[in-house]
């Protein structure tokens, strides 16, 4: 799909780049001749991750364990890697979420989730956007955000404030920042197998039955699509996208806002046939 050196000397950082989306996203980017940093808490993790994608691509990439709700953390793993080059691409993928009521939720599972996802994104973004500005040099931020931010979702409400403050601040910064080189743009996944979102999320397996049929696609979307979509968005070719939320849901989203789609659906034949006007439409030639 990509010529094979579009981000060749790119330096990237992806915050929870050894599992799942992150870690599909490290292989592609390192396919394509990038030079990767990947975070997250787990160091037994990130370590594996570094060293299966170091075989299988014969790239460079290494692991820097750092928890993002910490921003001293941050600020001396930001330090640690600047101090080996400055980075061209920070990619805020790291997240938690989980199904509850939300009566039920206690301020530290708010604090918890809002604490990665919001954040963990202002912190890094603010490291590495101030050695951006401070150095008169551009960088691209690529956040994971989801698809119901505009919405919001019953069920994943810390989440779903966290990431409508994370789109906020792709959009915020987009403009504030873009006169100075530095381009913000997100992605809003549909649902994407992967053990971290669907062990939380799906309480049931059967459950991804009905999920698949609320999709105009009938299908979850792919972390192959996602990495290409991720790889475009940071490469230089999409130089003039900045500020840009992009969806990738098979067009779920807006299945569920269509005031007539679900009604559509129940209908029968017969029921269709009622609605029909008594002269029918010309056929094509
Ligand atoms: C209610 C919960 C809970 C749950 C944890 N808590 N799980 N409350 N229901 N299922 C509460 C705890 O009681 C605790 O409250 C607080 O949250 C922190 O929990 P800890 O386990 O101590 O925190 P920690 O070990 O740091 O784990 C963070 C986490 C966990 C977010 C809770 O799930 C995690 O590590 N997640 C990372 C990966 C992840 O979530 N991936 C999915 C991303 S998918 P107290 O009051 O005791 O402090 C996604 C989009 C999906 O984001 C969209 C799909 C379409
Ligand atoms: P995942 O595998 O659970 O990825 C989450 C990553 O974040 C893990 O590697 C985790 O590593 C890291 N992380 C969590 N807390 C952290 C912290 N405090 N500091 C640093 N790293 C932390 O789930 P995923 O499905 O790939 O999700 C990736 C992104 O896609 C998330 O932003 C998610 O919201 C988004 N998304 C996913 C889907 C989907 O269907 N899969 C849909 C929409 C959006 P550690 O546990 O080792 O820290």
């Amino acid at each position: 799909m990509f010529q094979k050196d579009l981000l060749e000397r790119k330096r990237i950082l992806i915050t929870g780049g050894g599992t799942g989306l992150g870690k599909a996203a490290a292989q592609r980017f390192l396919e394509l001749g990038a030079e990767l940093y990947i975070c997250g808490r787990r160091q037994e993790v990130l370590a594996a991750t570094a060293q299966e994608l170091r075989q299988t691509t014969g790239g460079k990439i290494y692991a820097r364990p750092c928890d993002v709700r910490d921003p001293a953390a941050v600020e001396a793993m930001i330090a640690a890697i600047w101090a080996e080059g400055p980075l061209d691409v920070l990619m805020n993928n790291a997240a938690g979420n989980f199904l509850a009521r939300t009566e039920e939720l206690s301020l530290g599972a708010f604090q918890s989730v809002i604490g990665i996802v919001l954040m963990g994104t202002l912190h890094t973004t603010m490291a590495c956007g101030r050695r951006w500005l401070a150095a008169g040099r551009g960088g691209v931020v690529l956040n994971v955000s989801t698809t119901y931010t505009t919405t919001g979702s019953a069920y994943v409400v810390p989440s779903a404030v966290a990431k409508a403050g994370m789109q906020a601040l792709t959009r915020s910064l987009a403009v504030e920042w873009g006169n100075r080189g530095i381009r913000m743009n997100a992605i809003a996944p549909g649902p994407i197998p992967t053990e971290g979102a669907f062990s939380r999320l799906l309480a049931r397996p059967e459950l991804e039955v009905d999920a698949k049929k609320r999709n105009p696609l009938g299908r979850f979307g792919t972390m192959e699509e996602f990495a290409n979509l991720a790889a475009f968005l940071i490469s230089d070719g999409a130089g003039y996208i900045n500020g840009e939320v992009v969806t990738m849901d098979g067009g779920e989203w807006l299945q569920g806002a269509g005031e007539f789609t679900a009604l559509g659906r129940e209908l029968t034949e017969k029921e269709w046939e009622m609605m029909r006007p008594k002269k029918p439409a010309p056929k094509p030639a």
